[in-house]
Parts: structure tokens; sequence; C-alpha cells
């Protein structure tokens, strides 16, 4: 993996490194506990129009504004609902992006010209200390979709992310190598514009952890404007056809939790052991599907309200192709 010319272990000196490239209006690819970011100066247009252009991403679509901490909320957002507050005390740092009215700070080149804004605070320690000492050096915030092509999966591994940039990075660009994301699929996208909260991308925090975190209602689930890219039909997907609970036959490969049989002929890719690790294994699956050569991946999804329907989001979208 150390032959990518990009690639850089996360020692202090790099990540110090990787800051200061960022502030200088640099992209870095860095490790989060969801998925692996572009990141570049939510502040520099011109840095974040190079995170289009490596992504070959259509530039009305919205970007998330990280940060180290809650601290940082009131610079990019406004009106801030004690929802949301409370929403932040319990999931951050972690797999949580509020959608809140912007500040004058949030400009249209982030907010996909929205008057709202996507903030998270990470929960990994590689994406923390970066953040910090992008904000030592006088940032605000990193803005950072995930670090794959427009309409593919999302990295979970450095590895993932060379395939999937590397030809587009120039010299100096840099990935940052944190291992493989815990999490493995996108954060849970949370609207507190409104009354009440309202799921725009389910993820592993789930509706339950919202409701005994605020002790108040969802919203019904948000129709998303099609800018939100996670929100277009055909998205996630790989190469393979992806099919869905369906018995696999000779000649697919397969993805179902370990207590499944492989049935004869069929080889199979991943055997997670509950709906955690599944998450965690479910893109890196699909990666090596189509790294083996098979054209078609059949993965048996266990049903349920929690974690289960954020992946049942991301299959759906996976199932209708690139
Ligand atoms: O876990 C994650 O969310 C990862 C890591 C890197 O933080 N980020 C990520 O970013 O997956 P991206 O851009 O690939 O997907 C974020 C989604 C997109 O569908 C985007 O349109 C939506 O969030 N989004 C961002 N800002 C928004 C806003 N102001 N209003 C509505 N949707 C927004
Ligand atoms: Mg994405």
């Amino acid at each position: 993996m150390t032959t990518s010319p990009f690639l850089s272990l996360c020692t202090a000196d790099a990540i110090q490194h990787a800051a200061e490239q960022l502030k200088a209006g640099h992209v870095v690819a860095f490790p989060t506990e969801t998925v692996y970011g572009l990141g570049a100066d939510a502040m520099s247009e011109s840095a974040v129009k190079r995170i289009y252009e490596v992504k070959g991403r259509p530039t009305n679509h919205p970007l998330i504004v990280h940060v180290s901490s809650i601290n940082a909320l009131d610079s990019w957002a406004q009106d801030v609902p004690e929802y949301a507050i409370e929403l932040a005390r319990s999931f951050w740092p972690g797999p949580m992006t509020l959608i809140l009215k912007r500040t004058d700070l949030a400009m249209d080149f982030i907010t996909g010209s929205q008057d709202s804004v996507g903030i998270r605070v990470p929960n990994h320690p590689i994406a923390l200390e970066l953040l910090k000492q992008f904000e030592l050096l006088g940032g605000q915030g990193v803005a950072a979709p995930s670090a794959n092509r427009f309409g593919h999966v999302s990295p979970t591994s450095a590895g993932a992310v060379v395939q999937e940039i590397g030809d587009y990075l120039d010299k100096g660009e840099l990935i940052l190598d944190g291992g493989a994301s815990n999490v493995g699929i996108e954060s849970t996208i949370i609207d507190c514009r409104n009354t009440l909260p309202i799921i725009l991308q389910p993820g592993v925090i789930t509706d339950e952890m919202i409701y005994s975190a605020i002790d108040i209602d969802l919203g019904v689930t948000g129709v998303l404007d099609v800018r939100v890219s996670g929100a277009l039909e055909k998205h996630y997907a790989p190469m393979a056809k992806v099919i869905l609970n369906q018995t696999p036959t000779q000649g697919q490969a397969f993805m179902a939790l370990s207590s499944s049989k492989t049935p004869e002929g069929v080889h199979r890719i991943s055997s997670p052991s509950d709906i955690i690790e599944f998450a965690r294994n479910l893109y890196a699956a699909m990666r090596m599907t189509d790294e083996l050569g098979f054209t078609e991946l059949v993965v048996h999804l266990p049903e349920g309200p929690g974690i289960e329907a954020a992946l049942f989001d991301r299959l759906s979208k996976a199932s209708k192709g690139r």
C-alpha cells in the first residue's frame, strides 16, 4: 500500500504537515470513523473547487463542514434549536451531521447556495487532531465529502481512497492512512431547522438513539433535495450488480451474517457476525466483489429499524446500479 506517492502514515509530523497543506489551500484525504473524507479549507473557494474536480461531482452539491468540537457551532450556524444542541452534546464527536441555518461564514460554494449548512465533529483521533491543528493555524472548518468519485461507493480504507481518486490527485496532495473506518457507512444526517428534527439520511445513530437522547418525536422523514447527493436514486454502487435478499446461485458473490450458510458454487465475500460488523464491512465487500471480477453480489440483510434500516437505504440505492 505504501507504493502510492500520496499515502502518508499518521505521525504527529505528518498530521501537522497535512494541516498546513489544508491551510495553504490544498486538498487532503483523511480517515474518519464513518468513511474517508476529501478535505479542503471550507473558507477557500479555490480549495473547495479542487474537491469537486477530484470527485467529478456537480458543484451545486453541498458539503459537510468538519470541526473539532461543538464550540465551532456558533460560527457556522444560527438559530440553533435546543434539541440540536442536545443532539450535539449526546453524539459528537460521532457519526452524525446536523443541518442548520447557516451564518455568513458558510458561503454558497459550501452550501450549494442553500440557506443551510451541514456540520459534523468526527470521532476519529487522526481526524480530530488534523482539525485541531488546522484550527490552530487559523482555520475554521474543513469541508469534506466522502473521498470517492461521484456515484461510487465511499472508501473505508486509505487503499480504497487511492483506488478511487489516486489518478486525480496532483503531486503533494496527501492521503492520510488511518486504517479501516470503524463505522463503515456515512453519518446520520439530521435536519434541525424545524420544530422537530427530521432524518435526511439514516446511519448508525438510529431513530431510537435520537429519541432517547432528546425525548421529542422525530418529524416525518425528510424529502431530500436532489442536490443532496446521497438522495440520488443511483448511488453508492459498485460495478457489480447488487441483488438484495435473493437466494445466491452459482458464480455469484455473497454477503450475509456468519450464521447463514454458503450454497455450492457461491463465493462468500463477507460473513459479519453482527449488524455493526455488517456496516463496517459492506463497502469493502462491494469493492472486493469488483476486484475479484464478480458481476453480481447477493446480500442478505437482516430486517430491523436501526442500523439495518441504514444499510437497507444504502443497499437499495446500490441495487439500482451506477
Ligand atoms: O460520514 C459522512 O457524512 C462523510 C464523512 C467524510 O464525514 N461525509 C460524506 O459526505 O459522506 P458526502 O458529501 O459524500 O455526503 C454528505 C451528504 C450529501 O448527500 C450532501 O448533499 C448532504 O450530506 N449535505 C451536505 N450539506 C447539506 C446541507 N446543507 N443540506 C442538506 N444536505 C446536505
Ligand atoms: Mg458521498
